[in-house]
């Protein structure tokens, strides 16, 4: 009886297994069909149907009037797209796994942030996470620990898709379990989707959810704000995308436009070549996506069982090594979350402080959030009050690139709380209880190394030698 009722549950998995599988397919043929069609006829916009956001499109947070009371929060759930890589900074798992501070990695200072939340507020709000078949088994050996805490975290797995030969648009797979190295995860676009077929977005409406804040796994600043939320909901805003206003750093963002009386997220890629300069300009589009964004989940239902939610495809040419060795050109057909925003009512912009969109791409992004110019509060992490004017500016150079090296060469973060820029490239170490200040560039050449001693002040230098020798 027991061995039928194994082989009963094996063949309901198999089964389960085989109509997400087709689904999924179901659903990549649509975007390719889409890929094909927009490739026909072009993709960029019409520059002169581009206006700036019109008024109430994008408003300034410290307008809006709405008071930050808990009363909304029994209606929100957290969402932590989590199905990147870390390949970028060299890591092999996930990106959330890499450890930020206190020996907590992303991931757990995700958790401890809403853990926080709820204990603050006597509330229940769930933590989800979007997986990724690339992320999943090593998110769960994290989240394993939290499972007497004071959280629900529900985890559910964004799509895989067939890898596309770039010359011939012929998939890279053979069969449905050929090789891991076939497949991507088609970018966070894939969260309404994903959602959906995983009974979440059923699960979360029933649970008496309205909201769904998400935010990149990699932002510690993206933590919950009563004020929109309260804000979403007092002006019926089925999507709220927060913005941030733009530095000489970031001006490749997305931003958002008016186009044909709609709001639009505008990415440089859909930029006329010869409009590029003005897209980046400060002067023009003052600020940024952060992809902290405010969904409401009735909507996004609505939207995905009419098929509403057709987001422009980002083709993302790579090369891969294949089972024979061979290095081969393929495209993966992705979409960004963000695009999706002109398919929602009321759906504007809030323009948030700088505080809320701290994210990590590089390792020089990573001693930013490692050092001095934090401090973490109950997971968030909050800048130090006493800095004075931006970030400073960081570039490490390609000895820093992988985390391993960056955590070898900079073994113990310096202070940086009086730096404005720092630049340095080549074999360089820092020592024990460094303070940089001011703009401080260690340069070393090639086949030489430079080491920093513990204890050195470096308050507006150039370094090109080693000081020891
Ligand atoms: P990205 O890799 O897209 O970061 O991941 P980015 O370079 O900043 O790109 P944009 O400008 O935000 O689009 C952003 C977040 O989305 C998740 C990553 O784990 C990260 O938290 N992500 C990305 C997914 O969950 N799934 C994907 O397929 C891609």
């Amino acid at each position: 009886m027991q061995s039928q009722t194994k082989r009963h549950n094996k063949t309901q998995s198999a089964f389960v297994k085989r109509l997400k599988f087709e689904n999924e397919m179901d659903s990549f043929f649509a975007l390719f069909r889409r890929y094909l069609s927009d490739k026909a006829s072009g993709t960029t916009l019409d520059w002169d149907k581009i206006s700036s956001p019109k008024e109430g499109e994008v408003v300034d947070y410290s307008k809006i009037t709405t008071a930050d009371s808990t009363e909304n929060l029994s209606k929100l759930a957290v969402l932590k797209l989590n199905g990147g890589l870390g390949t970028s900074m060299g890591c092999v798992g996930p990106k959330s796994v890499i450890e930020v501070r206190d020996g907590n990695t992303f991931l757990d200072l995700a958790v401890r942030q809403i853990e926080y939340l709820n204990r603050q507020y006597d509330s229940d709000v769930p933590l989800l996470l979007m997986n990724s078949f690339n992320t999943d088994s090593d998110t769960h050996q994290i989240i394993r620990k939290y499972g007497g805490h004071r959280i629900r975290i529900r985890t559910f797995n964004q799509s895989k898709y067939p890898r596309i030969l770039k010359d011939s648009l012929l998939p890279v797979p053979l069969s449905a379990d050929d090789d891991i190295n076939c497949w991507y995860p088609p970018g966070h676009g894939d969260l309404f989707e994903s959602l959906h077929a995983s009974g979440e977005l059923d699960a979360l409406i029933e649970q008496g959810k309205e909201v769904l804040f998400v935010s990149n796994g990699d932002n510690l600043g993206a933590t919950v704000d009563l004020k929109i939320l309260n804000h979403m909901l007092e002006t019926n805003s089925e999507y709220i995308m927060e913005l941030t206003d733009k530095t000489r750093a970031d001006v490749k963002g997305g931003t958002l436009i008016n186009y044909n009386g709609e709001v639009r997220l505008l990415e440089i890629a859909q930029v006329p070549k010869e409009h590029v300069e003005e897209f980046k300009s400060i002067k023009k589009f003052k600020n940024f996506n952060t992809n902290n964004l405010w969904i409401n989940l009735k909507a996004i239902k609505r939207l995905i069982e009419s098929n509403g939610i057709e987001s422009e495809i980002i083709p993302n040419a790579k090369s891969i090594v294949n089972k024979n060795g061979q290095e081969i050109n393929v495209l993966q057909l992705e979409t960004a979350v963000g695009a999706a925003i002109r398919h929602f009512d009321n759906a504007h912009g809030v323009v948030v402080s700088r505080a809320r969109f701290l994210p990590v791409k590089t390792c020089s992004d990573l001693l930013l959030v490692k050092s001095d110019l934090f401090y973490l509060e109950h997971g968030a992490l909050k800048l130090d009050p006493t800095r004075f004017g931006a970030n400073p500016l960081i570039k490490l150079g390609s000895h820093f690139k992988k985390v391993s090296n960056f955590n070898q060469r900079i073994a113990h973060i310096p202070k940086i709380l009086e730096l404005d820029h720092l630049t340095i490239t080549g074999n360089v170490n820092l020592g024990k209880g460094v303070v940089l200040k001011g703009t401080v560039i260690i340069v070393c050449q090639d086949g030489q190394r430079i080491d920093i001693p513990n204890g050195s002040v470096l308050e507006n230098v150039v370094i090109t030698g080693c000081p020891n020798c």
